[in-house]
C-alpha cells in the first residue's frame, strides 16, 4: 500500500483577493503535493478560506454587501486563483461550510463538558487585522501612547467582554515536552527556538468566543456568543477530513505530514492548535513550517501603499510556470524575499529563457538537423558512472533533489536541476560542439552526444514536473515522449517535435 502524504496551507481570509503571498505557500504546498505523488506517495492536499471574523464582517459592511454573499464571491476569486495557477489541491474548505461548522460546534461541546473550556470574561488588546489577542506587556507603543499590535504594529483595541475560555495553560508542560522529543516538529529551527521561548514565559488560558459582533460559528446553547476565528479555523485541518464522523480520510491521512504557512501565523500552529488536539486526544501534527515573508521592492506589501503584487497578473504576463520558478528559486524556503521586477525578468532571461530554453532548442534543432528528428539509439559504451553528465540524469541529480524536497529546501532542489543538468549540458553542447562533429563526419560521437542530450531533457523535464507542470509537459511532447511524464521512458529512436520557445526573452 502506498504511504499517505496529507499537507495543507493555511486557510486564506476573504476580505481580499490573494496576493503573490498566498500564491507563495499555495505554490510551494503544490510542488510538494505533486513531488510526493510522483514519488508514489497517496496525497491528500488542503487548502481552502477562513471566512469568519471581526475584519471580514467589517470588509462586508464596508461594502454593503451581505456577509455570506461576500464571503461567497470572494472564496470564488480564491479558487479561481488557484485554479489558473495549476494548484492541484484535493479538497479546499470553506469554514462557513456545514460541515466544518458542525466540527467545530461538537468539538466546542465536548471541551467545554470535559472542563478544559469554560466561561469567563476578557479584559485586555485585540488587533483585528491579526485577528489576536494581546496583553498589555505584549504591545508597542508609540510616541503618542497608542498601543500597538506587536506582529502587525496597528492600534489594537481594548476588549471587555464575557467569553469562553479554552485552558491552554493546562498544556504547557505537554506541549515543551513534545517539541522537546520531536526536534522536527517546528521549522525551520529559528522557529522552533521563538516558540519554546513563548511557551517558557507561560501560556495563559485563551479567550475564544467573541459577542462584539454577529459573524462567526454560535455557541451551542449560547447564541450571543461566535467562535473566535483562529479556534474556529484550526478545526479545519480535521474537519476536512470528517473527523468527528470517523471518517475514512481522517483515519488514513491524520496525522498531518506538514502545515505549511508564513512565520507569522506559527504561534497558532505550534502552541494553540496542539493544545487544542491535546485536549481532544488527538495525534498532533508531524510538522508545522513556517516559511519567510515577501516584501515587495524592499517594502512591506500592503493595499495603503499600493504595492500588492497580483499573481495573475504576472502569470497572463509571463505564464503560470515562470512565475512558479521564480517564488521557489528566488529564495530559500524559511527565509524572508524581496520581490522586483527587475530580479523576476533577471531570473526569467537567465534560467529560463537562456539556461533551460535554450537548452531544449538547441537540441532538438540539431536532432532534427543530424537525425531527420529522430533522437539515435543509446551507444553501447555509455556509462553513468564515468560520465558525469550521464550519470547526474540517471540518478545523481533526482537523488539529490529527493534529499532537498523532503527538507521542503525547494530552492536548492531546484539548483541541483540546474547545476547537475541544465547547465552541464549546455557547457557539453560547446565542448563536443556538435557542428564539428557532423562536419568532420564523425557519426558515432554525435549520436552519442544527442542521445546524451536527450536524456538530460528527459530528466529535467520530469524533475521540474511539480514546479512546472505545464513547461515539463511541453518539453515532454517537443521531445517526442509519450505517456506520464517517468524517468522509465526511453528516448532512444523517438521522434521529436520541436515547437515553440518555451520561453521566449523579456526585452526590458
Ligand atoms: O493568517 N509573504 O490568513 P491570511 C509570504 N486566516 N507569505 C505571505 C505573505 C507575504 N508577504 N502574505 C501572506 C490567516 N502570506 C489566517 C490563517 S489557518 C487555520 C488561518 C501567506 O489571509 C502566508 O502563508 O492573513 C501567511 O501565513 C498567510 O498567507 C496568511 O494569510
Ligand atoms: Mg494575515
Amino acid at each position: 500500500m502506498a504511504e499517505k502524504f496529507y499537507l495543507t496551507t493555511p486557510l486564506y481570509y476573504v476580505n481580499d483577493v490573494p496576493h503573490i503571498g498566498h500564491a507563495y505557500t499555495t505554490v510551494a504546498a503544490d510542488v510538494l503535493a505533486r513531488y510526493k505523488r510522483m514519488m508514489g506517495f497517496d496525497v491528500h492536499f488542503l487548502t481552502g478560506t477562513d471566512e469568519h471574523g471581526q475584519k471580514i464582517w467589517h470588509a462586508a459592511q464596508e461594502k454593503k454587501e451581505d456577509t455570506q454573499k461576500f464571503v461567497d464571491r470572494m472564496a470564488e476569486g480564491f479558487k479561481a486563483a488557484w485554479k489558473t495557477l495549476g494548484i492541484s489541491h484535493d479538497d479546499f474548505i470553506r469554514t462557513s461550510e456545514k460541515r466544518h461548522e458542525t466540527v467545530v460546534q461538537k468539538v466546542f461541546h465536548k471541551l467545554l463538558q470535559q472542563g478544559d473550556v469554560y466561561k469567563g470574561e476578557y479584559e485586555g488588546w485585540y488587533c483585528v487585522p491579526c485577528e489576536s489577542f494581546w496583553s498589555e506587556g505584549e504591545l508597542k507603543e508609540d510616541v503618542d501612547g497608542r498601543l500597538l499590535c506587536p506582529d502587525c504594529g496597528r492600534e489594537t483595541e481594548v476588549l471587555k467582554e464575557e467569553s469562553y475560555f479554552f485552558k491552554l495553560s493546562k498544556y504547557e508542560k505537554d506541549l515543551l515536552k513534545h517539541i522537546e522529543a520531536n526536534p522536527d516538529f517546528i521549522q525551520p529551527i529559528s522557529r522552533k527556538n521563538e516558540i519554546v521561548q513563548f511557551i517558557k514565559q507561560g501560556l495563559k488560558d485563551l479567550s475564544i468566543t467573541r459577542t462584539a459582533f454577529p459573524w462567526g460559528i454560535g455557541v451551542p446553547d449560547d447564541p450571543k456568543h461566535v467562535v473566535y476565528v483562529w479556534f474556529d479555523a484550526l478545526i479545519n485541518y480535521i474537519s476536512a477530513l470528517d473527523y468527528l464522523n470517523d471518517g475514512k480520510l481522517f483515519k488514513k491521512f491524520w496525522p498531518a505530514d506538514v502545515h505549511l504557512m508564513g512565520k507569522e501565523i506559527v504561534r497558532f500552529h505550534a502552541v494553540t492548535w496542539p493544545c487544542m488536539l491535546m485536549a481532544l486526544g488527538v495525534k498532533l501534527p508531524k510538522k508545522v513550517f513556517g516559511h519567510g515573508w515577501w516584501t515587495v521592492e524592499g517594502k512591506k506589501m500592503s493595499k495603503s501603499k499600493g504595492n500588492v503584487v497580483d499573481p495573475l497578473a504576472l502569470s497572463s504576463e509571463f505564464g503560470v510556470d515562470a512565475v512558479r520558478y521564480f517564488l521557489m528559486r528566488e529564495v530559500a524556503f524559511g527565509d524572508d524575499g524581496n520581490f522586483s521586477m527587475q530580479s523576476f525578468i533577471k531570473r526569467y532571461n537567465a534560467d529560463l529563457a537562456n539556461d533551460l530554453g535554450n537548452l531544449l532548442n538547441r537540441t532538438l534543432n540539431m536532432i532534427e538537423k543530424y537525425f531527420k528528428g529522430q533522437i539515435p539509439e543509446r551507444p553501447d559504451k555509455l556509462d553513468g558512472a564515468k560520465d558525469q553528465l550521464v550519470g547526474a540524469a540517471e540518478g545523481g541529480a533526482s537523488g539529490l533533489v529527493d534529499q532537498n524536497m523532503n527538507n521542503l529546501a525547494f530552492s536548492k532542489a531546484l539548483d541541483n536541476i540546474w547545476e547537475k543538468l541544465v547547465k552541464p549540458a549546455n557547457k557539453y553542447i560547446e565542448t563536443n560542439a556538435p557542428w564539428k562533429l557532423a562536419k568532420e563526419s564523425k557519426a558515432k560521437e554525435l549520436e552519442s552526444v544527442m542521445y546524451v542530450l536527450s536524456l538530460v531533457l528527459k530528466e529535467t523535464a520530469v524533475l521540474l514536473s511539480p514546479f512546472m507542470p505545464e513547461t515539463a509537459g511541453k518539453m515532454w511532447q517537443q521531445l517526442g515522449l509519450q505517456g506520464p511524464l517517468s524517468q522509465k521512458t526511453e528516448v532512444a529512436g523517438v521522434k521529436v517535435a520541436k515547437g515553440e520557445p518555451l520561453f521566449p526573452r523579456i526585452q526590458k
